[in-house]
């Protein structure tokens, strides 16, 4: 009889305690922790499994993973995870309920299903009448595509054992369990011990393994963030559920870059690809507005047209009220406190609300250019010209800083028709190095400016 011992987790993170705490010191969240029972032994599933004893090899001698990649059939998919699915590797697709994890799933069984492989959904929500509903919407499938609807996971690691599929979807992890933990489905011990035999699976009978976790506000079932650390890749699905695009973000990936961005639309019949998001965020953009400026993100080595929006007013309260959507809130009053120190401008006593439009979430430096025009535009009243685009970072000093990849951002620029860019003056000297005669070949009008004080001067 093994024996059990208490213990208490973060079902945030997964953070482990002797005692129950009211704050997790770990991802500092409160009232997370939850008391578990975990046996002592190592379970007899994990031992159990018919799956291959590793062996020693010469590193020399093993093949180079990036070969044995599929691909997913959608490229926006393929580009976050670096390329395709690597055979064997597991993977987690977070976010929140709704937002379109299963449909997206399930395009990509019913898509590689169609070319041939063998595939395996596994649903631990839905049974297979729902599946089939939603796969009428997505499309065509073939005998390729098999589901199981079951949570029990001794039962399903012998299917898998026996079927041999080439891809599998796990949809959710918090619904499975393992007979030998006590503790509920959801619960941190159950999670982790799920997501252990699943990688067990991957790795030993090479099958790569999708699984999906969603995102909790709190309450009783674990967050993904519990097996973050366990899995070779989590991506985590973003965006408004009342906007019909998503964003796909590469968190972590074992075998490729990380903070790669696809982005989806979501449709009738399924999530399509955006396969130009620049075009796609500008999208009835108000023209010769005040505050409106439109800046250039890098999001990975993706360069994103987005608009920035500011609305400065008049307070009627001692305190002005501060609001950004889409970005950092620190970060924004710190724009205020430089502009009024460097640049003199005297928005103290308004209320200032920022809103990247469409509603992305950015959080790169870049931005702050942009942010400081738009804040002064909408403070003056004036309007910037539509064609311009702005980037490049604020510093405290007043000095407007150069960023990454400035020769990639203007070409998004150029691909999409504007005409003037407004630049750190750093990069303009890093770009002129590398064209003769930059304004002709690339027929566009610089801005290049040093300190927020030129802005006011060389533009309003
Ligand atoms: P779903 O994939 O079930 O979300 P998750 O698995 O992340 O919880 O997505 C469900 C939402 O997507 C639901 O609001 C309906 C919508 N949807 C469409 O708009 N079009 C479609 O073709 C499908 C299948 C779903
Ligand atoms: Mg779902």
């Amino acid at each position: 009889m093994a024996k059990e011992k208490i213990v208490f987790f973060c079902n945030e993170c997964g953070f482990e305690s002797s005692k129950w705490l009211g704050q997790c010191p770990s991802c500092k969240s409160w009232n997370s922790f939850v008391e578990e029972k975990v046996s002592a032994s190592v379970s007899k599933s994990i031992k159990n499994q018919t799956v291959k004893r590793p062996e020693v090899v010469a590193l020399k001698e093993v093949t180079n993973e990036n070969a044995d990649r599929i691909s997913t059939g959608m490229g926006e998919l393929d580009r976050v995870l670096g390329g395709g699915i690597v055979i064997g590797s597991l993977i987690l697709v977070g976010g929140d309920p709704g937002i379109g994890k299963s449909t997206l799933l399930l395009q990509v069984c019913i898509t590689k299903a169609l070319e041939g492989l063998k595939v395996l959904y596994i649903s631990g929500e839905e049974s297979a009448k729902q599946i089939k509903i939603r796969s009428d919407r997505i499309g065509e499938i073939n005998d390729n595509l098999k589901i199981l609807c079951d949570t029990d996971l001794s039962n399903i690691s012998d299917v898998i054992n026996k079927e041999k599929p080439e891809l599998v979807i796990i949809d959710s992890i918090q619904t499975m369990y393992s007979e030998e933990i006590g503790s509920a489905p959801g619960s941190v011990g159950q999670v982790r011990e799920s997501t252990h035999i699943l990688m067990q699976l991957a790795k030993g009978l090479s099958i790569p393994i999708i699984i999906v976790g969603h995102v909790t506000k709190e309450g009783v079932v674990a967050g993904p963030r519990v097996l973050e650390h366990m899995v070779d890749t989590v991506l985590y699905f973003e965006g408004d559920r009342h906007e019909s695009y998503r964003v796909l973000r590469g968190v972590k990936n074992r075998f490729g870059a990380t903070n790669e961005i696809g982005v989806f639309e979501m449709r009738n019949d399924g999530l399509k690809e955006v396969l130009n998001p620049s075009k796609f965020m500008l999208e009835g953009r108000p023209t010769d507005a005040c505050g409106s400026v439109v800046t250039c993100a890098m999001e990975g080595t993706r360069p994103l047209l987005v608009e920035v929006q500011a609305l400065v007013c008049h307070t009627n309260f001692s305190m002005p009220k501060r609001t950004a959507a889409g970005m950092d809130y620190n970060r924004l009053n710190l724009l205020i406190a430089v502009l009024e120190k460097r640049a003199g401008l005297m928005i103290s006593d308004c209320d200032a609300y920022i809103n990247i439009a469409g509603g992305m979430k950015l959080n790169e430096p870049g931005l702050d250019l942009a942010i400081v025009i738009s804040l002064i535009s909408a403070f003056k009243n004036i309007s910037i010209d539509p064609n311009t685009i702005a980037f490049g970072e604020v510093g405290l000093i007043g000095e407007i800083r150069a960023v990454s990849q400035e020769k990639a951002r203007i070409l998004e620029a150029k691909k999409l028709g504007f005409l003037k860019v407004i630049l750190p003056k750093v990069s303009y000297e890093v770009l002129k190095k590398e064209y003769k005669d930059i304004n002709k070949e690339l027929e566009m009008e610089f801005v290049p400016l040093e300190n927020v004080s030129d802005i006011i001067r060389v533009l309003f």
